[in-house]
């Protein structure tokens, strides 16, 4: 169980969780900033959650990241959930005190900062595609239409959960929604986010490649050490340039350090530390 040291302790927690990069992106932060932080990765399954939060917090405790498959559950534990975070109906960090634990989250936040600060793409006046309506979606919808965006679409395999998602959102800007085979060819976007599991389930894309066109810019909010296979699709169909979410993980996890310890870690070198090869990161049209 969680054990009382001097240095204020974070950590992450989900099931699985032997694959999370987090204990090691929020030491480099702390190195950088000069901060004594103890950064755990905890295994917790759904019956230990409401234990192993308030356990943590009775040690101490300062700050937790949640992961999948805790991000809605957890909710349940925590006395304020800020406004992303209803809006996204999902937490990913716990700002834990004496008195309190607040639940915020900073996925969207961190796809954004991914997408405007490190590739430069103002999400303004742009025309976007989100593929796939589970929870990854609900976590960006509210701060992409933040970004006053032309118009979203979100496109679902199965087309009434497309449409029970994009309910949530009241917005002055459009946001429409559709089965992947309702698509058709006329429809122009100049972004595509791939946030379906075909990229953690292995599977293969069955998406039309119509959606793309030449000035198109695919983000896959999974990660990999190699480029993922949506990458790879979207280049083989000409997209300019094509993303895979190792800024957002660590975007969403400096907007997190930032929340704990009011300090926001410099994010740009990073991915280097952490050995992974930029090459990877991001496939460009030849
Ligand atoms: P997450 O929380 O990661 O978004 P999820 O809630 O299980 O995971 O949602 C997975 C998404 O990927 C869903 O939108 C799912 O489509 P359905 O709602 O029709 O199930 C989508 N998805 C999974 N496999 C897919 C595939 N082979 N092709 C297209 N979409 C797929």
């Amino acid at each position: 169980m969680v054990q009382l040291i001097s240095a204020d302790q974070y950590g992450v927690i989900g099931d699985p969780i032997s694959h999370s990069q987090s204990p090691s992106i929020h030491k480099l932060f702390a190195q950088q900033l000069g901060h004594s932080i103890d950064y755990k990765a905890y295994h917790v399954s759904e019956n230990q959650l409401e234990s192993f939060i308030y356990e943590f917090r009775k040690k101490g405790g300062r700050g937790l990241n949640i992961t999948l498959p805790h991000k809605t559950t957890a909710l349940k534990y925590v006395d304020i959930i800020n406004p992303r975070a209803k809006e996204a109906d999902a937490i990913n960090t716990l700002i834990i005190d004496e008195e309190k634990i607040i639940g915020d989250n900073t996925d969207g936040i961190g796809l954004i900062n991914d997408l405007e600060i490190n590739f430069n793409q103002s999400l303004k006046n742009k025309r976007i595609l989100i593929l796939g309506a589970g929870g990854a979606t609900l976590g960006i919808l509210s701060p992409l239409l933040k970004r006053e965006p032309k118009n979203i679409l979100v496109a679902n395999r199965t087309a009434s959960k497309a449409k029970i998602v994009t309910s949530k959102f009241k917005s002055n800007f459009s946001l429409d929604a559709c089965g992947i085979n309702e698509l058709d060819s006329e429809q122009i976007f100049d972004i595509i986010i791939n946030a379906t599991s075909i990229g953690i389930t292995k599977q293969s894309i069955n998406f039309p490649s119509f959606i793309i066109t030449e000035n198109t810019v695919c983000y896959d909010l999974s990660y990999s050490y190699e480029p993922t296979l949506f990458m790879r699709w979207s280049v083989e169909n000409k997209a300019k340039l094509a993303i895979q979410g190792w800024g957002m993980l660590i975007e969403q996890a400096a907007a997190s350090y930032c929340l704990w310890r009011d300090k926001k870690p410099n994010t740009s070198s990073i991915l280097k530390q952490l050995n992974i090869n930029a090459s990877s990161q991001v496939l460009r049209r030849l």
